[in-house]
């Protein structure tokens, strides 16, 4: 009895909304900028040049094989976006359906990398007001923007008809989330299909990234504008059992506007 009470415990608290603080952090993490705020950015471009990558998978990602067809919704040759891209292989995967693909991520490594592990070629051009570059395949199919997600808008390219928000909203700082769901919420066409993989477990456990993020995390941020529908968990216990998590899940958020 006391064990299924504790169990239900676990999962009741898999549930509650994320503070919106910034979580503890390693002493290498905690690298500041000079007006003494974590410097993310460098947090992130350090881990790809050490190859501190370990959430980079060489496969499409399960769920969004799985879900593909509700998410891709018969429509040809749509707009795709990869928030805070890295090196995905899902946009290869994409694009070779006939897709447009734009990513945005700040490490110019991981834009790098994926035009090579994917042999693909590709052209670099400076943006202008040095925001940052774009990487394009030559047949300019995949447009990767290297620059802070924070100065991307539907200037760049429009709004898009679906969005695949892995290892995104999960690789924000807790704090920052609601600007960031400000940008994500203007890139929303009136038919986009918004999938979020969300990581949940005991944030008191570990700090993250990838932070928790729960359902309610995301009717706070998206509820307004979208209705939220939970398709799929995929179990993350045993990647993450020796950083101390028995439970974790990701569970998989169908969002489209209302
Ligand atoms: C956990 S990784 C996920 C990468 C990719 N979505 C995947 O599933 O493999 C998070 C990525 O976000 C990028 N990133 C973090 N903060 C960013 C920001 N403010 N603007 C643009 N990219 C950012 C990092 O460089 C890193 O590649």
């Amino acid at each position: 009895m006391e064990e299924r009470k504790q169990e239900r415990d676990k999962y009741e608290q898999l549930r509650r909304p994320t503070p919106l603080t910034e979580p503890n952090m390693t002493e290498s993490e905690k690298k500041t900028t000079s007006d003494g705020e974590f410097d993310e950015h460098g947090y992130w471009i350090n881990r790809w040049t050490t190859k501190n990558i370990p959430f980079h998978q060489e496969e499409m990602h399960v769920s969004l094989e799985k879900h593909l067809d509700k998410f891709i919704d018969g429509r040809n040759g749509i707009k795709i976006f990869f928030p805070l891209c890295g090196k995905c292989v899902d946009m290869k995967k994409l694009a070779d359906k006939g897709h447009n693909i734009v990513g945005v991520d700040i490490a110019e490594q991981a834009l790098q990398e994926f035009f090579t592990d994917q042999n693909l070629e590709y052209t670099v051009e400076e943006l202008k007001d040095n925001t940052g570059k774009l990487f394009a395949s030559k047949d300019g199919k995949i447009k990767l923007y290297c620059m802070d997600l924070f100065k991307f808008s539907k200037d760049f390219e429009g709004q898009f008809n679906a969005i695949w928000d892995r290892g995104a909203l999960a690789a924000i700082i807790p704090k920052t989330r609601i600007r960031y769901a400000q940008v994500i919420r203007e890139l929303l066409s009136p038919d986009c299909h918004y999938m979020i993989a969300a990581m949940q477990y005991d944030p008191s456990l570990f700090p993250g990234p990838p932070y928790n993020v729960t359902e309610e995390d995301i009717q706070n941020l998206y509820g307004d504008m979208c209705s939220i529908e939970e398709i799929d968990e995929n179990d993350y216990a045993p990647k993450f059992k020796d950083l101390g998590l028995d439970v974790i899940f990701e569970r998989i958020y169908f969002l489209k506007i209302k």
